[in-house]
């Protein structure tokens, strides 16, 4: 029998797409799944590509089934069941051998499981996929962290099935241990930014304007053909003119607002502010999914809390693009400060211009848009900044009046935009040279007498409220 040149264990939805884009591309993939009985229907399934697929019923053959160094791609929730998974295929695995993680796993995790199993001469990878099931099977957008060892074992497979921008495979290694999970966590929260903000147009048409889905829609449809293509505006673009089955109404009418989160967008959050930062578009994104889930308490809201709302000036569909466009850069830039801050905290030197590569293609958050930013990133920027670089500041400083116009309408019409203006308060605290953060040190120095800093003498000063 033919050793397999990689083993993929879990055939779930992204496990068993993988496992069919890695045979189509002419790889030997060995196969398994804890329940057994979904391994033949999976077999069945795969047509002629079941040529390339060897399947096993137990972790012991799989593993005896694999070339070495082994690789073998875990797809199964990243949490308990990954730990376990590590204690029960250690003992299976030789010197050199790499077992990689694809789920949205905790970077911190990651860090942890690959810290154990180096203590064991084995080698972890954290691998954030990103593309969905269409993306896995066609060509996702893959984030690699672990050794350079794992990345010559993983780059021939990964590249061969990763999507193309232009020929450049989407698929890279980023930096060790827990990098690969992280660029993918702040790759989702820009997604839950870049998601939040197209909903906060929408739901401004919609209630303050009055426009139908299906008007809506076309408005999206038309963005995509310009500067602001993406994959999230097209499949906007798409759904709002989409019909429910049932009732023949758009689709969207009978989905009820609630939306969920599995965490991702969340931990961007989270580690933005352990990190001494703060991605206001990517945390209003995830507060705004929060009070989306408490629909209870506003629909008893609703008839206690008034809006005191004004008549707004629907904005123009320029407007409307150009908002949403620096919203865009602004929750882009905000992720690459994130990612910025951990690669600094963690030692990981993440090449920003290629993680902006990487996601031009097969990933959920491919935009036109990163052509630009990796094109930025590969020039010198201001203070390190992406919002200084030279093409994104012709962007912002176009577009800010709109955004400003697009946030002052939906504030007079009582719409919540937290992802618009929590982008725009950003902006305005960034580029402003003088602030109000003295007056916070005078009222820390009244109270706590923690001592500020003069503009005139260096030093460390008290307050005359001090004698
Ligand atoms: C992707 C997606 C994918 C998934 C996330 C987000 O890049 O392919 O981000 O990983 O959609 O799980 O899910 P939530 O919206 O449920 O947090």
């Amino acid at each position: 029998m033919d050793l397999a040149q990689i083993g993929v264990y879990g055939l779930g939805t992204m496990g068993s797409a993988l496992a069919l884009n890695m045979a189509d591309h002419g790889f030997k993939v060995a196969v398994t799944n804890r329940e057994i009985d979904w391994i033949k229907p999976f077999i069945d399934e795969a047509g002629n590509l079941a040529k390339n697929l060897t399947s096993f019923d137990d972790l012991e053959s799989f593993v005896l089934g694999l070339a070495k160094p082994r690789v073998i791609l875990f797809m199964i929730p990243s949490t308990k069941p990954m730990d376990m998974m590590i204690k029960a295929v250690s003992p299976l695995l030789d010197e050199g051998d790499t077992i990689i993680d694809g789920g949205n796993a905790n970077f911190h995790d990651t860090r942890r499981r690959s810290a154990l199993m180096a203590e064991q001469n084995l080698h972890f990878v954290g691998m954030g996929v990103s593309g969905g099931e269409n993306g896995a099977r066609n060509g996702p957008s893959m984030m690699v962290g672990g050794s350079d060892h794992s990345w010559t074992q993983l780059k021939p497979i990964l590249q061969a099935i990763s999507a193309k921008h232009q020929n450049d495979p989407c698929a890279d290694h980023l930096g060790p241990d827990g990098a690969g999970h992280f660029v993918k966590t702040v790759h989702n929260g820009i997604e839950y930014a870049d998601m939040q903000g197209i909903a906060e147009i929408y739901m401004l048409l919609r209630d303050a304007a009055n426009w139908s889905p299906e008007k809506i829609g076309k408005l999206f449809e038309g963005w995509n053909d310009g500067p602001l293509a993406s994959y999230l505006v097209e499949i906007s673009a798409a759904v709002l003119q989409a019909k429910d089955s049932i009732t023949g109404n758009p689709i969207t009418e009978i989905i009820v607002d609630q939306a969920g989160q599995k965490g991702t967008g969340r931990w961007t959050a989270i580690e933005a502010l352990k990190l001494g930062q703060s991605g206001s578009a990517i945390e209003a994104a995830v507060g705004a999914r929060a009070w989306s889930s408490e629909k209870q308490t506003r629909e008893v809201a609703q008839s206690m809390l008034k809006a005191q709302t004004s008549a707004a000036n629907i904005p123009t569909n320029d407007d409307l693009a150009a908002a949403f466009m620096v919203t865009r850069i602004l929750g882009h830039a905000q992720g690459f400060r994130v990612l910025k801050a951990a690669s600094d905290e963690y030692d990981w030197s993440l090449d920003m211009a290629r993680i902006a590569e990487i996601w031009r293609a097969g990933c959920i958050i491919r935009s036109a848009l990163l052509d630009d930013i990796s094109e930025a990133f590969q020039g010198s920027l201001p203070q390190g900044e992406l919002i200084l670089a030279p093409v994104i500041r012709e962007i912002l400083n176009t577009g800010i009046g709109s955004l400003r116009r697009v946030v002052s309408a939906a504030i007079s019409a009582g719409i919540p935009v937290p992802v618009m203006s929590g982008a725009l308060a950003w902006y305005d605290s960034i580029r402003t040279a003088r602030g109000a953060a003295n007056m916070i040190q005078a009222q820390r120095d009244f109270f706590g007498a923690h001592g500020f800093k003069r503009v005139d003498q260096d030093g460390n000063f008290h307050g005359p409220w001090w004698g």
